[in-house]
Protein backbone atom coordinates (compact mmCIF):
# COMPACT_ATOMS: atom_id res chain seq x y z
CA UNK A 1 0.00 0.00 0.00
CA UNK A 2 1.58 3.19 -1.27
CA UNK A 3 0.60 6.75 -0.22
CA UNK A 4 0.54 7.27 -3.89
CA UNK A 5 -1.98 4.85 -4.33
CA UNK A 6 -3.94 6.08 -1.52
CA UNK A 7 -3.85 9.77 -2.85
CA UNK A 8 -4.59 8.69 -6.46
CA UNK A 9 -7.23 6.72 -5.09
CA UNK A 10 -9.03 9.65 -3.68
CA UNK A 11 -7.64 12.48 -5.95
CA UNK A 12 -5.88 14.19 -2.80
CA UNK A 13 -3.52 17.25 -3.91
CA UNK A 14 -1.48 16.27 -0.85
CA UNK A 15 -1.78 13.12 2.02
CA UNK A 16 -4.40 14.59 4.67
CA UNK A 17 -3.81 14.19 8.18
CA UNK A 18 -0.10 14.21 7.73
CA UNK A 19 2.47 15.93 10.17
CA UNK A 20 3.60 18.28 8.08
CA UNK A 21 1.13 20.91 7.78
CA UNK A 22 2.11 24.51 7.59
CA UNK A 23 0.98 26.72 10.74
CA UNK A 24 -1.19 29.04 8.42
CA UNK A 25 -3.34 26.03 7.38
CA UNK A 26 -3.89 24.47 10.99
CA UNK A 27 -7.60 24.12 12.02
CA UNK A 28 -8.42 26.67 14.46
CA UNK A 29 -10.44 24.74 16.86
CA UNK A 30 -10.79 26.48 20.32
CA UNK A 31 -8.80 24.82 22.30
CA UNK A 32 -6.02 25.57 19.67
CA UNK A 33 -6.74 29.21 19.77
CA UNK A 34 -6.99 29.88 23.23
CA UNK A 35 -3.49 28.03 23.73
CA UNK A 36 -2.28 30.52 21.36
CA UNK A 37 -3.58 33.26 23.10
CA UNK A 38 -2.19 32.40 26.63
CA UNK A 39 1.34 31.89 24.47
CA UNK A 40 1.47 35.48 23.12
CA UNK A 41 0.30 37.02 26.30
CA UNK A 42 3.08 35.23 28.19
CA UNK A 43 5.62 36.33 25.69
CA UNK A 44 4.21 40.12 25.96
CA UNK A 45 4.44 39.71 29.64
CA UNK A 46 7.43 38.79 29.66
CA UNK A 47 6.24 35.83 32.11
CA UNK A 48 6.38 32.35 33.03
CA UNK A 49 3.53 30.08 31.73
CA UNK A 50 3.03 26.39 31.76
CA UNK A 51 1.16 24.51 29.04
CA UNK A 52 0.09 21.02 29.22
CA UNK A 53 -1.75 18.35 27.54
CA UNK A 54 -2.48 14.33 26.92
CA UNK A 55 -0.68 12.66 24.13
CA UNK A 56 -1.39 14.37 20.81
CA UNK A 57 -3.47 16.73 22.01
CA UNK A 58 -1.82 19.56 19.80
CA UNK A 59 0.59 21.49 22.56
CA UNK A 60 3.72 21.38 20.22
CA UNK A 61 1.28 22.62 17.09
CA UNK A 62 0.20 25.51 19.01
CA UNK A 63 3.71 26.52 20.08
CA UNK A 64 4.72 25.94 16.59
CA UNK A 65 1.85 28.78 15.34
CA UNK A 66 2.16 31.05 18.49
CA UNK A 67 6.28 31.49 17.99
CA UNK A 68 5.63 31.55 14.16
CA UNK A 69 3.51 34.90 14.66
CA UNK A 70 6.49 36.61 16.29
CA UNK A 71 8.49 39.13 15.25
CA UNK A 72 11.86 37.52 14.03
CA UNK A 73 14.06 40.72 14.34
CA UNK A 74 12.63 41.79 18.52
CA UNK A 75 12.15 37.91 19.82
CA UNK A 76 15.12 35.33 19.99
CA UNK A 77 13.03 31.71 20.19
CA UNK A 78 15.29 29.11 22.22
CA UNK A 79 13.60 26.14 21.72
CA UNK A 80 14.64 23.01 23.60
CA UNK A 81 12.57 19.78 22.38
CA UNK A 82 13.93 17.48 24.36
CA UNK A 83 14.92 18.27 28.20
CA UNK A 84 16.27 15.02 29.01
CA UNK A 85 19.76 16.94 28.30
CA UNK A 86 19.70 17.98 31.61
CA UNK A 87 19.70 20.98 33.13
CA UNK A 88 23.70 21.72 31.83
CA UNK A 89 22.82 21.47 28.27
CA UNK A 90 19.87 23.36 28.28
CA UNK A 91 21.94 26.31 30.07
CA UNK A 92 24.47 25.47 26.95
CA UNK A 93 21.65 25.81 24.33
CA UNK A 94 20.69 29.24 25.74
CA UNK A 95 24.15 30.93 25.81
CA UNK A 96 25.13 29.41 22.26
CA UNK A 97 21.48 30.86 21.20
CA UNK A 98 22.54 34.15 22.98
CA UNK A 99 25.86 34.28 20.54
CA UNK A 100 27.90 32.75 23.81
CA UNK A 101 30.31 30.14 24.09
CA UNK A 102 29.35 27.90 26.87
CA UNK A 103 31.44 28.27 30.26
CA UNK A 104 33.03 24.82 31.07
CA UNK A 105 32.54 25.15 35.15
CA UNK A 106 28.64 25.03 36.19
CA UNK A 107 28.58 27.56 38.45
CA UNK A 108 30.03 30.03 35.60
CA UNK A 109 27.39 28.46 33.03
CA UNK A 110 24.58 29.37 35.26
CA UNK A 111 25.79 33.01 35.92
CA UNK A 112 26.66 33.51 32.07
CA UNK A 113 23.21 31.88 31.25
CA UNK A 114 21.52 34.58 33.41
CA UNK A 115 23.53 37.27 32.17
CA UNK A 116 23.17 37.05 28.73
CA UNK A 117 19.47 36.67 29.32
CA UNK A 118 19.48 39.54 31.19
CA UNK A 119 21.30 41.35 28.24
CA UNK A 120 19.97 40.21 25.01
CA UNK A 121 16.89 42.80 25.19
CA UNK A 122 18.74 45.79 26.96
CA UNK A 123 21.58 45.45 24.25
CA UNK A 124 20.06 43.95 21.19
CA UNK A 125 15.94 44.85 21.75
CA UNK A 126 15.34 41.39 21.13
CA UNK A 127 13.42 39.15 23.92
CA UNK A 128 14.46 35.25 24.72
CA UNK A 129 11.33 33.09 24.49
CA UNK A 130 12.77 29.75 26.28
CA UNK A 131 10.70 27.45 25.07
CA UNK A 132 11.01 23.96 26.78
CA UNK A 133 8.78 21.43 25.23
CA UNK A 134 8.05 17.47 26.79
CA UNK A 135 8.71 19.06 30.19
CA UNK A 136 7.54 16.45 32.00
CA UNK A 137 10.68 15.25 31.70
CA UNK A 138 12.94 17.82 33.56
CA UNK A 139 13.96 16.78 36.43
CA UNK A 140 13.31 18.28 40.09
CA UNK A 141 16.77 19.61 40.32
CA UNK A 142 16.23 20.99 36.84
CA UNK A 143 12.94 22.48 37.58
CA UNK A 144 14.35 24.34 40.75
CA UNK A 145 17.54 25.69 38.56
CA UNK A 146 15.08 27.61 35.65
CA UNK A 147 13.50 28.84 38.92
CA UNK A 148 16.75 30.42 40.18
CA UNK A 149 16.98 31.68 36.23
CA UNK A 150 13.84 33.57 36.60
CA UNK A 151 14.58 34.23 40.23
CA UNK A 152 17.67 36.36 39.73
CA UNK A 153 16.11 37.84 36.67
CA UNK A 154 12.17 38.22 37.32
CA UNK A 155 12.66 40.14 40.26
CA UNK A 156 14.18 43.36 38.91
CA UNK A 157 12.03 43.45 35.90
CA UNK A 158 11.87 40.45 33.45
CA UNK A 159 14.39 40.41 30.77
CA UNK A 160 12.79 36.96 28.96
CA UNK A 161 9.97 35.05 28.54
CA UNK A 162 9.82 31.17 29.43
CA UNK A 163 7.17 28.09 28.62
CA UNK A 164 7.13 24.73 29.98
CA UNK A 165 5.29 22.52 27.65
CA UNK A 166 4.17 18.93 28.53
CA UNK A 167 2.24 16.37 29.37
CA UNK A 168 -0.39 16.79 32.30
CA UNK A 169 1.90 15.03 34.70
CA UNK A 170 4.22 18.34 34.66
CA UNK A 171 1.02 20.27 36.38
CA UNK A 172 1.16 17.48 39.00
CA UNK A 173 4.81 17.64 39.93
CA UNK A 174 4.76 21.01 39.73
CA UNK A 175 2.32 21.01 43.28
CA UNK A 176 5.03 19.27 44.79
CA UNK A 177 6.24 20.94 47.60
CA UNK A 178 9.97 21.32 46.18
CA UNK A 179 8.27 23.02 43.39
CA UNK A 180 5.93 25.27 45.53
CA UNK A 181 8.38 28.03 44.61
CA UNK A 182 8.75 28.07 41.07
CA UNK A 183 4.83 27.24 40.98
CA UNK A 184 3.92 30.64 42.32
CA UNK A 185 6.03 32.28 39.64
CA UNK A 186 3.84 30.57 36.61
CA UNK A 187 1.53 33.45 35.39
CA UNK A 188 -0.23 31.67 32.92
CA UNK A 189 -1.38 27.83 32.90
CA UNK A 190 -3.15 26.66 30.26
CA UNK A 191 -4.63 23.11 29.36
CA UNK A 192 -5.05 21.43 26.12
CA UNK A 193 -7.88 19.35 25.91
CA UNK A 194 -9.65 17.03 23.37
CA UNK A 195 -12.39 18.79 20.87
CA UNK A 196 -15.63 18.41 21.09
CA UNK A 197 -17.23 16.49 18.42
CA UNK A 198 -18.46 19.13 16.41
CA UNK A 199 -14.78 20.54 16.25
CA UNK A 200 -13.83 17.02 15.46
CA UNK A 201 -16.14 16.78 12.54
CA UNK A 202 -15.23 19.98 11.63
CA UNK A 203 -10.93 19.42 11.77
CA UNK A 204 -12.14 16.35 9.88
CA UNK A 205 -13.15 18.33 7.02
CA UNK A 206 -10.26 21.05 7.60
CA UNK A 207 -7.69 18.36 7.01
CA UNK A 208 -9.59 16.76 3.88
CA UNK A 209 -9.85 20.03 2.12
CA UNK A 210 -6.25 21.19 2.64
CA UNK A 211 -5.89 17.73 0.95
CA UNK A 212 -8.16 18.51 -2.05
CA UNK A 213 -11.36 17.09 -1.03
CA UNK A 214 -14.14 19.44 -0.06
CA UNK A 215 -17.02 17.16 -0.95
CA UNK A 216 -18.29 14.93 2.08
CA UNK A 217 -15.68 11.82 2.28
CA UNK A 218 -16.38 10.58 5.50
CA UNK A 219 -19.93 9.65 6.33
CA UNK A 220 -21.06 11.47 9.75
CA UNK A 221 -21.25 8.30 11.69
CA UNK A 222 -17.60 7.40 10.82
CA UNK A 223 -16.86 10.82 11.85
CA UNK A 224 -18.72 10.22 15.11
CA UNK A 225 -16.68 7.21 15.55
CA UNK A 226 -13.40 8.27 15.14
CA UNK A 227 -14.30 11.49 17.32
CA UNK A 228 -15.40 9.24 20.58
CA UNK A 229 -12.15 6.38 19.85
CA UNK A 230 -10.00 9.98 19.76
CA UNK A 231 -11.55 11.57 22.42
CA UNK A 232 -11.15 14.84 20.20
CA UNK A 233 -7.37 14.36 20.39
CA UNK A 234 -5.51 15.49 17.02
CA UNK A 235 -3.06 12.90 16.67
CA UNK A 236 -5.46 10.08 17.42
CA UNK A 237 -8.10 11.38 14.52
CA UNK A 238 -5.40 11.59 12.23
CA UNK A 239 -4.10 8.18 13.05
CA UNK A 240 -7.69 6.72 12.68
CA UNK A 241 -8.87 9.00 9.73
CA UNK A 242 -5.61 7.51 7.74
CA UNK A 243 -6.37 3.95 9.15
CA UNK A 244 -10.05 4.45 7.65
CA UNK A 245 -8.74 5.58 4.26
CA UNK A 246 -6.69 2.54 3.87
CA UNK A 247 -9.37 0.33 4.95
CA UNK A 248 -11.70 2.36 2.40
CA UNK A 249 -9.36 1.79 -0.64
CA UNK A 250 -8.88 -1.75 0.53
CA UNK A 251 -12.25 -2.50 0.27
CA UNK A 252 -12.47 -0.75 -3.14
CA UNK A 253 -14.84 1.76 -1.93
CA UNK A 254 -15.05 5.43 -2.19
CA UNK A 255 -16.67 6.60 0.63
CA UNK A 256 -15.72 6.35 4.39
CA UNK A 257 -18.08 4.85 5.65
CA UNK A 258 -18.80 3.59 9.91
CA UNK A 259 -17.67 -0.41 8.64
CA UNK A 260 -14.49 1.27 7.52
CA UNK A 261 -13.81 3.75 10.94
CA UNK A 262 -14.92 0.85 13.04
CA UNK A 263 -12.09 -1.43 11.04
CA UNK A 264 -9.60 1.30 11.85
CA UNK A 265 -10.44 1.19 15.23
CA UNK A 266 -10.20 -2.28 16.28
CA UNK A 267 -6.85 -2.52 14.07
CA UNK A 268 -5.61 0.53 16.29
CA UNK A 269 -6.76 -1.08 19.52
CA UNK A 270 -5.33 -4.60 18.83
N1 LIG B 1 -4.72 22.80 15.17
C1 LIG B 1 -4.37 21.74 14.43
N2 LIG B 1 -4.62 21.70 13.11
C2 LIG B 1 -4.25 20.66 12.35
N3 LIG B 1 -3.63 19.59 12.83
C3 LIG B 1 -3.35 19.55 14.14
C4 LIG B 1 -3.70 20.62 15.02
N4 LIG B 1 -3.31 20.29 16.26
C5 LIG B 1 -2.74 19.09 16.18
N5 LIG B 1 -2.75 18.63 14.91
C6 LIG B 1 -2.24 17.35 14.43
O1 LIG B 1 -2.03 16.52 15.55
C7 LIG B 1 -0.69 16.06 15.59
C8 LIG B 1 -0.24 16.04 17.03
O2 LIG B 1 -0.04 17.36 17.52
P1 LIG B 1 1.22 17.73 18.43
O3 LIG B 1 2.44 17.06 17.92
O4 LIG B 1 1.24 19.20 18.58
O5 LIG B 1 0.78 17.05 19.79
P2 LIG B 1 1.50 17.14 21.22
O6 LIG B 1 0.46 17.56 22.19
O7 LIG B 1 2.72 17.97 21.10
O8 LIG B 1 1.86 15.60 21.44
P3 LIG B 1 3.06 14.94 22.29
O9 LIG B 1 2.64 14.96 23.72
O10 LIG B 1 3.14 13.54 21.78
O11 LIG B 1 4.29 15.75 22.01
C9 LIG B 1 0.11 17.01 14.71
O12 LIG B 1 1.17 16.34 14.08
C10 LIG B 1 -0.92 17.48 13.69
O13 LIG B 1 -0.95 16.61 12.59
MG1 LIG C 1 4.72 17.56 21.36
Amino acid sequence: MSIDRLQAHYGFTRMPFSRDIPPQALHPHPTHREAIARIDWCVSQRQLAVITGEVGAGKTVAIRAALSGLEPSRHQVIYIPDPTIGMRGIQSQIVTALGGTPAFYSGVLATQTAGLLAGELDERARLPVIVIDEAHLLANSDLESLRMLTNTDMDTGSHFAMLLVGQPTLRRRLKLAVLAALDQRISTRYTITGMGATDTADYIRHHLKFAGRSDPLFSDDAIGAIHQAARGYPRAVNNLAIAALIATYAAQKSIVDLGAAQSAITENNE
